[in-house]
């Protein structure tokens, strides 16, 4: 769990974000102290709100640091935080991150309050697909088990049998007693999955769906190239969301909490990140030694999550910030969630 001090000052919050630098185009941005003391009084109020409220803020690493910081109490990737969703005491969550993320902590709160808080809390993931068009694809392929990326929305994964994160695919994919997979929304990731397990010898028929991360898809081998002219010694650290070439060009591919980890642990002269920028700025941040190197990229959905629409929600929260889900369908895509639990190590 982070902790969040009682009451927080511009320079606390400064000395934690004064660390991050990245590199935007040809310039770098980096936090002000002024900033800093602006964004101090909206902290501490969501703090104070929170607690009267019984509350507890999830939130994913690609939101802004100052949100991370500030009145996160508990910060990970899509599986981390889809277990501290099961294992919180609190009456209301409050998931700063998108709306698919939001979806899994309900199905397994059934009985919290569970709120987003972005203005655009989509996912050209999650947007890919809908239910009917899974139920038409299992017509279709009638012998496949249908695998979900926890990227998708609860009336998916209520049409699917088992869900994955990129943390887990892997090895949630290979302990599958099928070996007919179909795999959805994201197409890379089934190529990467395909090309993974042939190379540890599981035989699998994997087909996939043709969804893309908007982020991720940016990537090309030729941007590996240019980083190893420019950078030789630098390590490449990509998410499974990329194509394959840059995954295969990569010394790392993981989720985001698992290239957190290899960071950790590695010796190098530096690294980069081919994820979205909160995860760059979360590692200069915690990991001020480790040298990060480059640009990122940004999500717009993670990105429209501002202390102010959290303030708002916890304040005056509509109909539109509570995620509600059909208890029919929210029964079966929790069973498909079970089963990713199930299988994962
Ligand atoms: P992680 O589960 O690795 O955090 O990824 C979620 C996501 O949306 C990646 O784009
Ligand atoms: Fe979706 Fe990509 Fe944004 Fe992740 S980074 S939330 S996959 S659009």
């Amino acid at each position: 769990m982070l902790t969040t001090t009682e009451s927080m000052t511009g320079q606390d919050l400064y000395d934690k974000l004064k660390k991050v630098n990245i590199k935007v185009g040809g310039s770098v941005c980096h936090y002000s102290l002024k900033k800093c003391e602006e964004f101090v009084p909206v902290i501490n109020q969501i703090n104070d709100i929170k607690k009267q409220k019984n509350a507890v803020i999830l939130v994913h690493s690609y939101v802004s640091p100052e949100i991370i910081y500030g009145v996160g109490d508990y910060v990970g990737d899509s599986y981390a935080l889809s277990k501290n969703a099961l294992e919180v005491e609190a009456d209301s969550i409050i998931f700063v991150a998108v709306r698919f993320m939001g979806e899994t902590a309900k199905m397994l709160n059934p009985q919290k309050n569970v709120y987003i808080t972005g203005s655009e809390s989509g996912c050209t993931l999650a947007d890919a697909i809908n239910a009917e068009k899974v139920r038409e694809l299992r017509k279709e392929y009638p012998d496949y088990t249908f695998v979900c990326y926890i990227n998708t929305t609860a009336e998916v994964k209520a049409e699917c049998d088992v869900c994955v994160t990129s943390g887990n695919v892997y090895h949630v994919v290979e302990k599958i007693p099928n070996d007919k997979i179909y795999f959805l929304p994201d197409k890379l990731m089934g190529i990467n999955l395909a090309a993974e397990m042939k190379e540890r010898g599981i035989k699998k028929d994997i087909k996939y769906f043709s969804g893309t991360c908007v982020v991720h898809e940016e990537y090309d081998r030729e941007d590996i190239f240019r980083i190893q002219t420019e950078y030789p010694t630098v390590k490449i650290v990509s998410h499974p969301e990329c194509k394959l070439s840059v995954c295969e060009n990569s010394d790392y591919v993981g989720s985001t909490s698992q290239m957190i980890k290899y960071v950790r642990k590695t010796d190098a002269d530096g690294f980069v990140i081919l994820t979205e920028c909160g995860l760059s700025e979360r590692l200069q941040i915690e990991f001020p030694d480790k040298k990060i190197v480059g640009s990122c990229t940004l999500c717009k959905y993670m990105k429209s999550n501002t202390l102010e629409n959290i303030l708002r929600v916890l304040q005056q929260p509509t109909e539109q910030d509570r995620i509600t889900i059909k208890e029919s369908v929210r029964r079966r895509a929790a069973k498909c969630l079970n089963a990713m639990f199930q299988y994962s190590p």
